[in-house]
Protein backbone atom coordinates (compact mmCIF):
# COMPACT_ATOMS: atom_id res chain seq x y z
CA UNK A 1 0.00 0.00 0.00
CA UNK A 2 1.76 3.10 -0.94
CA UNK A 3 0.30 6.72 1.61
CA UNK A 4 0.06 9.57 -0.34
CA UNK A 5 2.85 12.19 0.46
CA UNK A 6 3.94 15.58 0.56
CA UNK A 7 5.22 16.06 -3.51
CA UNK A 8 7.33 18.99 -3.03
CA UNK A 9 9.53 17.33 -0.94
CA UNK A 10 12.01 15.55 -2.87
CA UNK A 11 13.33 13.56 0.45
CA UNK A 12 10.08 11.78 0.32
CA UNK A 13 10.12 11.07 -3.00
CA UNK A 14 10.26 7.03 -3.98
CA UNK A 15 9.58 6.27 -0.43
CA UNK A 16 6.49 5.19 1.06
CA UNK A 17 6.75 7.22 4.23
CA UNK A 18 2.83 8.68 5.53
CA UNK A 19 2.35 12.78 5.84
CA UNK A 20 1.39 12.16 8.59
CA UNK A 21 -1.72 9.51 10.67
CA UNK A 22 -4.61 10.64 8.98
CA UNK A 23 -3.40 9.71 5.68
CA UNK A 24 -3.59 6.43 6.94
CA UNK A 25 -6.66 5.55 7.44
CA UNK A 26 -8.45 3.53 5.43
CA UNK A 27 -7.37 0.84 3.13
CA UNK A 28 -8.35 -1.73 5.69
CA UNK A 29 -7.96 -5.54 4.75
CA UNK A 30 -10.25 -8.10 3.94
CA UNK A 31 -9.40 -11.31 5.74
CA UNK A 32 -10.88 -14.64 5.18
CA UNK A 33 -12.78 -16.38 8.66
CA UNK A 34 -11.96 -19.95 7.77
CA UNK A 35 -11.87 -21.67 11.20
CA UNK A 36 -14.83 -20.20 11.75
CA UNK A 37 -15.99 -21.20 8.75
CA UNK A 38 -15.31 -24.68 9.18
CA UNK A 39 -17.01 -24.44 12.64
CA UNK A 40 -20.26 -23.48 11.43
CA UNK A 41 -19.93 -25.79 7.87
CA UNK A 42 -20.09 -22.81 5.93
CA UNK A 43 -19.77 -23.53 1.95
CA UNK A 44 -19.04 -19.53 0.74
CA UNK A 45 -16.44 -17.63 1.17
CA UNK A 46 -16.84 -15.33 4.22
CA UNK A 47 -14.50 -12.74 4.92
CA UNK A 48 -13.93 -9.65 7.48
CA UNK A 49 -13.15 -5.74 7.05
CA UNK A 50 -10.57 -5.60 9.80
CA UNK A 51 -11.44 -2.05 10.75
CA UNK A 52 -8.92 -2.59 14.01
CA UNK A 53 -6.17 -1.72 11.74
CA UNK A 54 -7.43 2.01 11.09
CA UNK A 55 -5.00 4.30 13.33
CA UNK A 56 -7.48 4.74 16.09
CA UNK A 57 -8.00 1.01 15.92
CA UNK A 58 -11.59 1.38 14.55
CA UNK A 59 -14.33 2.28 11.74
CA UNK A 60 -14.82 5.61 13.09
CA UNK A 61 -11.63 7.17 12.33
CA UNK A 62 -13.18 7.10 8.79
CA UNK A 63 -15.91 9.50 9.81
CA UNK A 64 -14.34 11.70 11.96
CA UNK A 65 -11.84 12.46 9.26
CA UNK A 66 -15.24 13.52 7.11
CA UNK A 67 -16.63 15.16 8.99
CA UNK A 68 -13.95 17.40 10.50
CA UNK A 69 -12.54 18.21 7.17
CA UNK A 70 -16.30 19.37 6.07
CA UNK A 71 -16.51 21.26 8.94
CA UNK A 72 -12.93 23.42 8.11
CA UNK A 73 -14.66 23.91 4.67
CA UNK A 74 -18.17 25.33 5.97
CA UNK A 75 -16.28 27.48 8.44
CA UNK A 76 -17.74 25.55 11.34
CA UNK A 77 -14.66 24.59 12.85
CA UNK A 78 -12.05 27.50 13.18
CA UNK A 79 -8.01 26.98 13.59
CA UNK A 80 -8.19 25.90 17.30
CA UNK A 81 -11.45 25.68 17.91
CA UNK A 82 -13.53 22.68 20.20
CA UNK A 83 -14.91 19.88 19.14
CA UNK A 84 -17.92 18.50 21.68
CA UNK A 85 -19.44 15.01 20.86
CA UNK A 86 -21.50 12.69 22.88
CA UNK A 87 -19.74 9.11 21.83
CA UNK A 88 -19.11 5.79 23.09
CA UNK A 89 -15.31 6.11 22.55
CA UNK A 90 -14.63 5.07 19.10
CA UNK A 91 -16.02 7.81 17.47
CA UNK A 92 -14.22 10.11 19.64
CA UNK A 93 -10.58 8.41 19.27
CA UNK A 94 -11.08 9.45 15.54
CA UNK A 95 -11.77 13.15 16.49
CA UNK A 96 -9.34 13.12 18.91
CA UNK A 97 -6.33 11.77 16.51
CA UNK A 98 -7.58 13.94 13.44
CA UNK A 99 -8.02 17.04 16.39
CA UNK A 100 -4.21 16.16 17.54
CA UNK A 101 -3.10 16.76 14.37
CA UNK A 102 -4.85 19.62 13.18
CA UNK A 103 -4.63 21.49 16.39
CA UNK A 104 -7.90 21.58 17.78
CA UNK A 105 -9.47 20.76 21.71
CA UNK A 106 -11.77 17.45 21.98
CA UNK A 107 -14.01 17.16 24.89
CA UNK A 108 -16.30 13.71 24.93
CA UNK A 109 -19.80 12.91 26.35
CA UNK A 110 -20.48 9.27 27.52
CA UNK A 111 -22.62 7.70 29.58
CA UNK A 112 -21.79 5.56 32.73
CA UNK A 113 -22.23 1.97 29.95
CA UNK A 114 -19.15 2.64 28.66
CA UNK A 115 -15.93 -0.05 29.72
CA UNK A 116 -13.94 2.00 31.75
CA UNK A 117 -11.04 1.79 29.42
CA UNK A 118 -12.43 3.42 26.56
CA UNK A 119 -13.00 6.92 29.25
CA UNK A 120 -9.27 6.24 29.62
CA UNK A 121 -8.11 5.74 26.25
CA UNK A 122 -9.82 9.05 25.13
CA UNK A 123 -7.91 11.19 28.15
CA UNK A 124 -4.92 9.62 26.97
CA UNK A 125 -5.24 11.33 24.10
CA UNK A 126 -5.16 14.69 25.88
CA UNK A 127 -9.39 15.01 25.26
CA UNK A 128 -11.82 16.08 28.62
CA UNK A 129 -14.02 12.99 29.39
CA UNK A 130 -17.75 13.86 30.97
CA UNK A 131 -19.14 10.46 31.96
CA UNK A 132 -23.49 10.82 32.51
CA UNK A 133 -25.89 8.43 33.32
CA UNK A 134 -27.24 6.02 30.88
CA UNK A 135 -30.46 5.34 33.29
CA UNK A 136 -31.94 8.56 32.43
CA UNK A 137 -34.10 9.49 29.63
CA UNK A 138 -32.63 11.44 26.69
CA UNK A 139 -34.71 14.53 27.39
CA UNK A 140 -33.04 14.52 31.36
CA UNK A 141 -30.72 17.77 32.03
CA UNK A 142 -28.33 15.22 32.90
CA UNK A 143 -28.60 13.07 29.90
CA UNK A 144 -25.44 12.36 27.54
CA UNK A 145 -27.29 13.80 24.69
CA UNK A 146 -28.11 17.12 26.92
CA UNK A 147 -24.90 17.68 28.72
CA UNK A 148 -23.30 17.65 25.18
CA UNK A 149 -25.57 20.32 24.14
CA UNK A 150 -24.89 22.52 27.03
CA UNK A 151 -21.52 22.06 26.46
CA UNK A 152 -21.52 22.95 22.89
CA UNK A 153 -22.59 26.50 23.60
CA UNK A 154 -20.74 26.92 26.48
CA UNK A 155 -17.71 26.35 24.84
CA UNK A 156 -18.79 27.78 21.63
CA UNK A 157 -17.40 24.52 20.16
CA UNK A 158 -17.91 22.63 16.82
CA UNK A 159 -20.27 19.58 17.15
CA UNK A 160 -19.72 16.63 14.68
CA UNK A 161 -23.82 15.27 15.92
CA UNK A 162 -22.63 11.40 14.06
CA UNK A 163 -26.08 10.93 14.17
CA UNK A 164 -27.21 13.68 11.88
CA UNK A 165 -23.70 14.46 10.35
CA UNK A 166 -24.34 13.35 6.67
CA UNK A 167 -20.65 13.53 6.48
CA UNK A 168 -20.58 10.46 8.60
CA UNK A 169 -22.31 8.13 5.87
CA UNK A 170 -20.63 9.70 3.25
CA UNK A 171 -17.55 8.77 4.50
CA UNK A 172 -18.01 5.13 4.10
CA UNK A 173 -20.11 5.82 0.65
CA UNK A 174 -16.31 7.44 -0.33
CA UNK A 175 -13.92 5.00 1.05
CA UNK A 176 -15.21 1.79 2.31
CA UNK A 177 -17.79 0.93 -0.32
CA UNK A 178 -15.24 1.13 -2.66
CA UNK A 179 -12.79 -0.64 -0.99
CA UNK A 180 -15.31 -3.37 -0.32
CA UNK A 181 -16.03 -3.32 -4.46
CA UNK A 182 -12.22 -3.68 -5.27
CA UNK A 183 -11.21 -6.16 -2.85
CA UNK A 184 -14.16 -8.51 -3.90
CA UNK A 185 -13.34 -7.96 -7.58
CA UNK A 186 -16.70 -6.40 -7.57
CA UNK A 187 -18.08 -10.09 -6.75
CA UNK A 188 -19.40 -9.28 -3.02
CA UNK A 189 -22.94 -10.67 -2.70
CA UNK A 190 -23.69 -9.61 1.06
CA UNK A 191 -22.41 -7.10 3.27
CA UNK A 192 -23.05 -7.74 7.64
CA UNK A 193 -22.56 -4.91 9.94
CA UNK A 194 -24.03 -3.43 12.92
CA UNK A 195 -25.69 -0.13 13.35
CA UNK A 196 -25.85 2.42 15.72
CA UNK A 197 -25.39 5.94 13.85
CA UNK A 198 -26.29 3.77 10.92
CA UNK A 199 -23.20 5.62 8.78
CA UNK A 200 -21.55 2.55 8.28
CA UNK A 201 -23.92 0.49 7.19
CA UNK A 202 -26.09 3.07 4.97
CA UNK A 203 -23.14 4.70 3.20
CA UNK A 204 -21.34 1.55 2.48
CA UNK A 205 -24.87 0.38 0.89
CA UNK A 206 -25.30 3.28 -1.05
CA UNK A 207 -22.09 2.44 -3.02
CA UNK A 208 -22.24 -1.33 -3.01
CA UNK A 209 -26.26 -1.08 -4.48
CA UNK A 210 -25.33 1.59 -6.84
CA UNK A 211 -22.76 -0.58 -8.53
CA UNK A 212 -24.96 -3.55 -8.32
CA UNK A 213 -28.26 -3.27 -6.36
CA UNK A 214 -28.55 -7.40 -6.25
CA UNK A 215 -26.19 -6.99 -3.51
CA UNK A 216 -27.62 -8.09 0.02
CA UNK A 217 -27.29 -5.32 2.99
CA UNK A 218 -27.71 -6.96 6.60
CA UNK A 219 -27.42 -5.55 9.31
CA UNK A 220 -27.08 -7.22 12.84
CA UNK A 221 -28.64 -5.32 15.91
CA UNK A 222 -28.87 -6.04 19.39
CA UNK A 223 -32.39 -7.89 19.75
CA UNK A 224 -33.82 -4.95 22.23
CA UNK A 225 -33.04 -2.11 19.62
CA UNK A 226 -35.71 -0.18 18.05
CA UNK A 227 -33.71 -1.02 14.29
CA UNK A 228 -34.80 -4.64 15.00
CA UNK A 229 -38.05 -4.45 16.36
CA UNK A 230 -37.26 -3.61 20.11
CA UNK A 231 -38.05 -0.96 22.66
CA UNK A 232 -35.24 0.12 23.07
CA UNK A 233 -34.62 -1.42 26.56
CA UNK A 234 -30.91 -1.97 28.19
CA UNK A 235 -28.29 -4.55 26.61
CA UNK A 236 -24.93 -5.08 27.39
CA UNK A 237 -23.24 -4.58 24.06
CA UNK A 238 -21.79 -1.39 23.21
CA UNK A 239 -21.85 1.08 20.09
CA UNK A 240 -24.38 -0.85 18.41
CA UNK A 241 -28.67 -0.52 18.59
CA UNK A 242 -30.84 2.46 19.56
CA UNK A 243 -33.72 3.73 21.31
CA UNK A 244 -34.16 5.77 18.14
CA UNK A 245 -33.96 6.38 14.65
CA UNK A 246 -31.11 8.49 13.64
CA UNK A 247 -30.78 9.99 10.13
CA UNK A 248 -28.83 7.69 8.41
CA UNK A 249 -31.23 5.10 9.30
CA UNK A 250 -32.07 3.71 5.53
CA UNK A 251 -34.31 1.05 5.73
CA UNK A 252 -34.95 1.06 1.83
CA UNK A 253 -30.90 0.06 1.22
CA UNK A 254 -31.33 -3.27 4.15
CA UNK A 255 -32.37 -5.94 3.09
CA UNK A 256 -32.68 -7.95 6.45
CA UNK A 257 -32.23 -6.48 10.08
CA UNK A 258 -31.56 -9.60 12.40
CA UNK A 259 -31.49 -9.42 16.18
CA UNK A 260 -28.54 -11.04 17.99
CA UNK A 261 -29.17 -11.43 21.68
CA UNK A 262 -26.42 -9.86 24.30
CA UNK A 263 -25.25 -14.06 25.42
CA UNK A 264 -24.65 -14.56 21.02
CA UNK A 265 -22.66 -11.80 20.58
CA UNK A 266 -19.98 -11.81 23.42
CA UNK A 267 -19.90 -15.84 22.88
CA UNK A 268 -19.23 -15.24 19.07
CA UNK A 269 -16.64 -12.75 20.15
CA UNK A 270 -14.76 -15.13 22.00
CA UNK A 271 -14.88 -17.90 19.40
CA UNK A 272 -13.85 -15.37 16.65
CA UNK A 273 -10.57 -14.05 19.01
CA UNK A 274 -9.37 -17.90 20.11
CA UNK A 275 -10.37 -19.55 16.61
CA UNK A 276 -8.78 -16.92 14.10
CA UNK A 277 -6.32 -15.48 16.16
CA UNK A 278 -8.56 -11.78 15.32
CA UNK A 279 -9.52 -10.01 18.95
CA UNK A 280 -13.14 -8.67 18.43
CA UNK A 281 -15.29 -6.49 20.54
CA UNK A 282 -19.20 -7.70 21.34
CA UNK A 283 -20.46 -5.32 18.66
CA UNK A 284 -17.97 -7.52 16.22
CA UNK A 285 -19.42 -10.75 17.66
CA UNK A 286 -22.88 -9.48 17.22
CA UNK A 287 -21.76 -8.74 13.68
CA UNK A 288 -20.12 -12.05 12.99
CA UNK A 289 -22.85 -13.98 14.78
CA UNK A 290 -25.19 -12.01 11.79
CA UNK A 291 -22.74 -12.97 9.44
CA UNK A 292 -22.66 -16.73 10.23
CA UNK A 293 -26.63 -17.40 9.89
CA UNK A 294 -26.52 -15.31 6.42
CA UNK A 295 -23.74 -17.48 5.11
CA UNK A 296 -25.11 -20.53 6.26
CA UNK A 297 -27.97 -19.57 4.07
CA UNK A 298 -25.74 -18.04 1.29
CA UNK A 299 -25.11 -20.44 -2.22
CA UNK A 300 -21.36 -22.08 -2.42
CA UNK A 301 -20.46 -18.98 -4.85
CA UNK A 302 -21.18 -16.20 -2.85
CA UNK A 303 -19.35 -13.59 -1.15
CA UNK A 304 -20.09 -12.41 2.42
CA UNK A 305 -18.36 -9.92 3.84
CA UNK A 306 -18.61 -9.13 7.72
CA UNK A 307 -17.21 -5.30 8.87
CA UNK A 308 -15.98 -5.77 12.47
CA UNK A 309 -15.74 -1.98 13.67
CA UNK A 310 -13.56 -2.64 16.69
CA UNK A 311 -10.70 -4.15 19.10
CA UNK A 312 -11.65 -6.44 21.60
CA UNK A 313 -8.81 -4.96 23.57
CA UNK A 314 -11.26 -2.18 24.71
CA UNK A 315 -13.73 -4.97 26.78
CA UNK A 316 -11.05 -6.95 28.44
CA UNK A 317 -12.86 -6.13 31.89
CA UNK A 318 -16.41 -7.18 30.52
CA UNK A 319 -16.42 -9.77 27.03
CA UNK A 320 -12.67 -11.30 28.17
CA UNK A 321 -13.30 -11.56 31.88
CA UNK A 322 -14.33 -15.01 32.55
CA UNK A 323 -15.67 -13.72 36.20
CA UNK A 324 -17.66 -10.41 34.61
CA UNK A 325 -19.37 -13.18 32.02
CA UNK A 326 -19.88 -15.96 34.60
CA UNK A 327 -21.93 -13.43 36.83
CA UNK A 328 -24.26 -11.95 34.27
CA UNK A 329 -24.73 -16.17 33.44
CA UNK A 330 -23.15 -16.13 30.03
CA UNK A 331 -20.80 -19.04 31.11
CA UNK A 332 -20.73 -21.87 33.26
CA UNK A 333 -17.55 -21.88 35.61
CA UNK A 334 -18.57 -25.56 36.62
CA UNK A 335 -20.63 -28.55 36.97
CA UNK A 336 -21.76 -27.87 40.62
CA UNK A 337 -23.58 -24.93 39.55
CA UNK A 338 -26.36 -22.78 40.51
CA UNK A 339 -28.09 -24.15 37.62
CA UNK A 340 -28.26 -27.66 39.84
CA UNK A 341 -29.71 -25.59 42.78
CA UNK A 342 -32.73 -24.54 40.69
CA UNK A 343 -33.58 -28.04 38.94
CA UNK A 344 -33.03 -29.27 42.34
CA UNK A 345 -36.06 -27.37 43.67
CA UNK A 346 -37.85 -28.28 40.75
CA UNK A 347 -41.04 -26.34 39.92
CA UNK A 348 -38.51 -23.62 39.14
CA UNK A 349 -41.34 -20.73 38.54
CA UNK A 350 -41.23 -17.26 36.45
CA UNK A 351 -39.75 -14.61 38.22
CA UNK A 352 -41.52 -13.32 40.75
CA UNK A 353 -41.39 -9.65 40.81
CA UNK A 354 -43.24 -5.85 41.19
CA UNK A 355 -42.75 -2.67 39.49
CA UNK A 356 -41.80 0.36 40.92
CA UNK A 357 -45.18 1.38 41.35
CA UNK A 358 -47.32 -1.67 42.73
CA UNK A 359 -48.42 -0.66 46.05
CA UNK A 360 -47.29 -1.60 48.94
CA UNK A 361 -50.27 -3.88 49.94
CA UNK A 362 -50.08 -5.92 46.62
CA UNK A 363 -46.41 -6.26 47.18
CA UNK A 364 -47.49 -8.13 51.11
CA UNK A 365 -50.46 -9.86 49.19
CA UNK A 366 -48.12 -11.29 46.51
CA UNK A 367 -45.20 -12.25 48.91
CA UNK A 368 -47.74 -14.43 51.22
CA UNK A 369 -49.23 -15.76 47.60
CA UNK A 370 -46.48 -17.01 46.90
CA UNK A 371 -44.61 -17.64 50.69
CA UNK A 372 -41.68 -15.91 49.89
CA UNK A 373 -39.69 -13.17 51.59
CA UNK A 374 -37.84 -10.77 49.49
CA UNK A 375 -39.35 -9.71 46.11
CA UNK A 376 -37.02 -7.95 42.99
CA UNK A 377 -38.56 -4.58 41.73
CA UNK A 378 -38.28 -4.33 38.08
CA UNK A 379 -38.97 -1.65 35.90
CA UNK A 380 -41.35 -2.31 32.68
CA UNK A 381 -42.85 -6.73 32.40
CA UNK A 382 -40.34 -9.49 30.98
CA UNK A 383 -38.27 -10.71 29.79
CA UNK A 384 -36.43 -7.73 32.41
CA UNK A 385 -32.85 -7.26 31.69
CA UNK A 386 -30.35 -6.90 34.60
CA UNK A 387 -30.36 -2.76 33.92
CA UNK A 388 -33.89 -3.12 34.86
CA UNK A 389 -34.13 -3.94 37.87
CA UNK A 390 -34.53 -0.93 40.70
CA UNK A 391 -33.94 -2.62 44.10
CA UNK A 392 -35.81 -5.36 46.20
CA UNK A 393 -38.46 -5.36 48.81
CA UNK A 394 -37.72 -8.03 52.05
CA UNK A 395 -40.70 -8.79 54.25
CA UNK A 396 -38.83 -7.76 57.38
CA UNK A 397 -38.57 -3.96 56.14
CA UNK A 398 -42.19 -4.43 54.87
CA UNK A 399 -43.04 -4.92 58.54
CA UNK A 400 -41.16 -2.44 59.81
CA UNK A 401 -42.29 0.47 58.03
CA UNK A 402 -45.79 -0.71 58.03
CA UNK A 403 -45.53 -1.07 61.70
CA UNK A 404 -44.46 2.71 61.49
CA UNK A 405 -47.05 4.36 59.57
CA UNK A 406 -49.68 1.80 58.39
CA UNK A 407 -50.70 4.09 55.28
CA UNK A 408 -47.39 3.05 53.55
CA UNK A 409 -49.46 0.42 52.59
CA UNK A 410 -51.11 2.88 50.00
CA UNK A 411 -47.86 4.11 48.68
CA UNK A 412 -45.29 2.92 45.71
CA UNK A 413 -43.26 0.21 46.89
CA UNK A 414 -40.51 2.44 45.79
CA UNK A 415 -40.99 4.51 48.56
CA UNK A 416 -39.75 1.80 50.76
CA UNK A 417 -37.44 -0.25 48.64
CA UNK A 418 -34.66 -1.30 49.70
CA UNK A 419 -31.11 -1.74 47.32
CA UNK A 420 -31.03 -4.28 44.77
CA UNK A 421 -30.43 -7.73 45.72
CA UNK A 422 -26.71 -9.44 44.52
CA UNK A 423 -26.64 -11.32 41.67
CA UNK A 424 -24.90 -14.58 40.76
CA UNK A 425 -24.55 -16.34 37.81
CA UNK A 426 -26.90 -19.43 36.84
CA UNK A 427 -23.06 -21.17 35.90
CA UNK A 428 -21.45 -20.03 38.87
CA UNK A 429 -20.49 -21.82 42.03
CA UNK A 430 -22.26 -23.52 44.55
CA UNK A 431 -19.78 -22.12 46.58
CA UNK A 432 -20.01 -18.69 46.01
CA UNK A 433 -23.57 -18.99 46.82
CA UNK A 434 -22.81 -19.85 50.21
CA UNK A 435 -20.41 -17.27 50.92
CA UNK A 436 -22.90 -14.39 49.71
CA UNK A 437 -25.69 -15.76 51.61
CA UNK A 438 -23.96 -15.46 54.68
CA UNK A 439 -24.72 -11.42 54.30
CA UNK A 440 -27.12 -11.11 51.90
CA UNK A 441 -31.16 -12.73 52.80
CA UNK A 442 -30.99 -13.87 49.06
CA UNK A 443 -29.82 -13.45 45.69
CA UNK A 444 -30.70 -12.98 42.19
CA UNK A 445 -29.69 -15.38 39.67
CA UNK A 446 -28.78 -13.93 36.17
CA UNK A 447 -29.22 -15.93 33.12
CA UNK A 448 -28.10 -14.62 29.89
CA UNK A 449 -28.05 -11.18 31.40
CA UNK A 450 -31.23 -11.62 32.52
CA UNK A 451 -32.86 -12.57 35.71
CA UNK A 452 -33.95 -15.45 36.15
CA UNK A 453 -35.07 -16.78 39.84
CA UNK A 454 -34.55 -15.51 43.39
CA UNK A 455 -32.17 -17.69 45.71
CA UNK A 456 -32.63 -17.95 48.88
CA UNK A 457 -30.71 -19.93 52.05
CA UNK A 458 -33.28 -22.01 51.81
CA UNK A 459 -32.94 -23.58 48.39
CA UNK A 460 -29.46 -24.26 49.37
CA UNK A 461 -30.07 -25.91 52.40
CA UNK A 462 -33.32 -28.09 50.19
CA UNK A 463 -30.15 -28.74 47.59
CA UNK A 464 -27.97 -30.36 50.54
CA UNK A 465 -30.66 -32.02 51.64
CA UNK A 466 -31.15 -33.98 47.64
CA UNK A 467 -27.26 -34.27 47.51
CA UNK A 468 -27.17 -36.62 50.70
CA UNK A 469 -30.18 -38.08 49.87
CA UNK A 470 -28.80 -38.95 46.68
C1 LIG B 1 -18.13 -0.62 18.58
C2 LIG B 1 -19.05 -0.12 17.54
N1 LIG B 1 -19.61 -0.94 16.67
C3 LIG B 1 -20.44 -0.52 15.70
C4 LIG B 1 -20.82 0.76 15.60
C5 LIG B 1 -21.88 1.15 14.57
O1 LIG B 1 -21.43 1.93 13.51
P1 LIG B 1 -22.34 3.11 12.97
O2 LIG B 1 -22.42 4.15 14.03
O3 LIG B 1 -21.61 3.59 11.76
O4 LIG B 1 -23.69 2.56 12.64
C6 LIG B 1 -20.28 1.63 16.52
C7 LIG B 1 -20.69 3.00 16.53
O5 LIG B 1 -20.33 3.76 17.38
C8 LIG B 1 -19.36 1.19 17.49
O6 LIG B 1 -18.82 2.00 18.39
Amino acid sequence: MAWGNDAADSRLHGTNIADSVIDTIGSTPLVRLKRISEIHGIECVLAMKMETTNPGGSAKDRPALEMILAAERSGELRPGGTIVEPTSGNTGVGLAIVAAQRGYKCVFVMTDKVAPEKVSLLRAYGAEVVVCPVAVPPEDPTSYYKVAERLTVERDAFRPNQYANPNNPLAHEKTTGPELWAQTGGRITHFVAGAGTCGTITGTARYLKAQNPAIKIIAGDPDASVFSGGSGRPYLVEGVGEDFYPAAWSPDLYDQVIPISDEESFLTARQVSREEGILIGGSGGMAVATAIRVAKAAAPNDIVVVLNPDSGRGYLSRVFDDQWMANFGFLRECDECIAAVLDARGDTPSLLYVNPSTSVRNTIDLMRANGISQLPVCKNTPPFAAAEVAGAVDELDLMEAVYRDSSVLDSAVEQVMGPKLPTIGVGQKVALAVEMLDVAPALLVLSGGRPLSVLTRSDLLSYFEVLSNG
